[in-house]
């Protein structure tokens, strides 16, 4: 198996499908309040993805996954399940992860939302995990490789006194959901050896924890929550190697790269 470099008219479709991702999480942000179940959110989702844009929800089904979307509240690190009995609450922060599929290809984007008001340390953690996400993007180049990626989001987190999840990573995407390469968000040596190429297109969607790194995955099978249950934060953006860059195709309206002070 080998990392696969995307023709010009596969790249366009990705374009398309990564703009819906984005809408969708658009679409949601005004329903992301107290009150509201998961699982009323992921209906208002699914509707949006299946009878406005013509896509298809791509985790629905997904090895067995029983719905549109993962969203995963506070402690919850990935692949929450909604629900229809699990309410919002003021102070939580959540995560909302969806990908969509249109003409045969993946657009895989996921952000945090702050439901009412928040503490500052949950708002704190949300913000360096989207700048972790953000300097991760800033590394990608034609030559650049996937360790200076990870290095880039690693430093930054420990930085704040943060740790970065291990055990799940960005992946490429295509045709298929999860394709070659794994993109790890924490440095190896492996990772110098994953040259970045114009045409390659992947997810980076770093999990920060606000205690310590390591994950316990709940009895359901999905539901992954940090061991210590301090907060975890993600955010996820699919993006492309270009000629002298990269052009993210998740990018919502108005969003402009969201980096530290002082970088
Ligand atoms: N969207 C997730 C990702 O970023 C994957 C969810 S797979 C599911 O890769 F089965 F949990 F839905
Ligand atoms: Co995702
Ligand atoms: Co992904």
């Amino acid at each position: 198996m080998a990392i696969k470099i995307k023709s010009s008219e596969e790249i366009e479709k990705m374009r398309v499908a990564g703009k819906l991702a984005a809408e969708v999480l658009e679409m949601i942000e005004p329903h992301v309040l107290p009150g509201v179940t998961t699982g009323e959110l992921n209906s208002i989702m699914h509707k949006h993805m299946t009878e406005v844009q013509g896509t298809t929800p791509a985790t629905l089904n997904y090895h067995g996954f029983p719905a549109s979307s993962c969203i995963s509240i506070n402690q919850v690190v990935c692949h929450g399940i909604p629900d229809d009995k699990k309410k919002l609450k003021k102070g939580d922060i959540v995560n909302i992860d969806v990908t969509v599929i249109k003409d045969g290809y993946h657009g895989d984007t996921s952000r945090m939302f702050e439901v009412g008001e928040v503490k500052p340390f949950a708002k704190r953690l949300s913000d360096v995990a989207r700048e972790c996400l953000w300097l991760g993007i800033e590394q990608v180049k034609p030559y650049a490789t996937l360790y200076d990626v990870a290095s880039a989001i690693q430093k930054h987190a420990e930085k704040n006194n943060y740790s970065v999840v291990k055990e799940y990573c960005g992946h490429g995407i295509g045709a298929d959901f999860h394709e070659e390469p794994q993109v790890l968000h924490y440095a190896t040596d492996e990772l110098k050896n994953i040259v970045l190429n114009p045409g390659m297109v992947f997810t980076i969607e770093p999990m920060i924890n606000q205690g310590k790194a390591s994950v316990k995955l709940l009895g359901d099978n999905w539901t992954v929550i940090t061991k210590d249950r301090k907060l975890s934060a993600q955010w996820e953006h699919t993006l492309v190697v270009t000629k002298d860059g990269y052009e993210i195709f998740t990018l919502r309206n108005g969003e402009r790269p969201y980096l530290p002070n002082n970088h």
